[in-house]
């Protein structure tokens, strides 16, 4: 069945913009991105939007649609009444390119301050071994397409533009504690998490699990045992003594620098 679907699309760049309403016709069963794709096509060409596989998958789509975070392409018309407007933005957390573009190169500075994984020497049959439940603790945190949805929502960096230079936020800490997990991995993750990515600063809201479009459990599985084994590192005694007496621990305190 097709109708008449009313869309407010923000449009403008770096120097500012506002709302255009639109009215467009549309099927059951579209997700917003094909309204979009229609506006572009019948009513405004220059309409801006980044987009790949139309498929949840290439993590490009990403923006706020009625004010929550989403992916374009995997959000249903049917998910709205047919006589609700919907209202698309730009993602608010990252600065305007054009329209519904953000310029996200703020998440690969972060991507870059994170140390490769240094997995020591290999075994005599030149492979490298590691237990089953290793291999799949990492599994769920490798699943994540870089939409950076969860970037978006989080306080600390949305209404805080100051905090971006210390804080590399719920992305990148799902990468901390995947090599953090990683049992061959010999960087101390906890320090770099702390003291370079700002873990301090996140306080559990959840928000950024809220949004995740792969179910990522970011906070219970990532955030939150990073967080323990931050503490855990802060309150070991041997780590307290060494850095009492000066020495670094080889097993507990960091390898590589950075
Ligand atoms: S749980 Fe932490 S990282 Fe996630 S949105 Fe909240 S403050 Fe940000
Ligand atoms: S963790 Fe989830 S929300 Fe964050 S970038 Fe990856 S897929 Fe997107
Ligand atoms: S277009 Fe690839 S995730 Fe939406």
């Amino acid at each position: 069945m097709a109708y008449e679907l009313k869309m407010r699309i923000w449009r403008g760049d770096a120097e500012g913009g506002d709302l255009a309403d639109f009215t467009v016709e549309v099927s059951e069963g579209e997700v917003v991105l094909d309204a979009l794709h229609r506006v572009q096509a019948t009513q405004a060409g220059d309409l801006a939007i980044r987009w790949n596989c139309k498929a949840g998958k290439c993590g490009s789509c990403s923006a706020e649609i009625n004010g929550r975070p989403r992916l374009l392409c995997m959000t249903r018309l049917s998910d709205f009444e047919p006589t609700e407007t919907i209202t698309v933005t730009p993602m608010r957390t990252f600065p305007v390119v054009r329209d519904l573009v953000t310029d996200v190169s703020f998440n690969y500075r972060k991507a870059r301050e994170l140390p490769y994984a240094d997995l020591g020497p290999r075994d005599d049959d030149g492979k490298r071994r590691m237990a089953q439940v290793d291999v799949e603790r990492g599994q769920e945190f490798r699943k994540c397409i870089e939409c950076f949805l969860c970037q978006n929502v989080c306080h600390v960096v949305r209404d805080h533009e100051d905090n971006k230079q210390h804080f590399a936020g719920p992305r990148f800490f799902l990468r901390y504690a995947e090599l953090d997990m990683h049992p061959l991995d010999r960087n101390d993750r906890r320090k770099l998490a702390q003291e370079q990515a700002g873990l301090g600063m996140c306080n559990i809201t959840k928000c950024c699990t809220e949004v995740c479009p792969e179910g990522i459990h970011i906070t219970d599985n990532a955030i939150i045992p990073m967080k323990e084994r931050v503490a855990d590192r802060k309150y070991d005694p041997l780590v307290w003594l060494g850095n009492k007496i000066g020495i670094r621990n080889k097993d507990t305190d960091s390898r590589t620098e950075v």
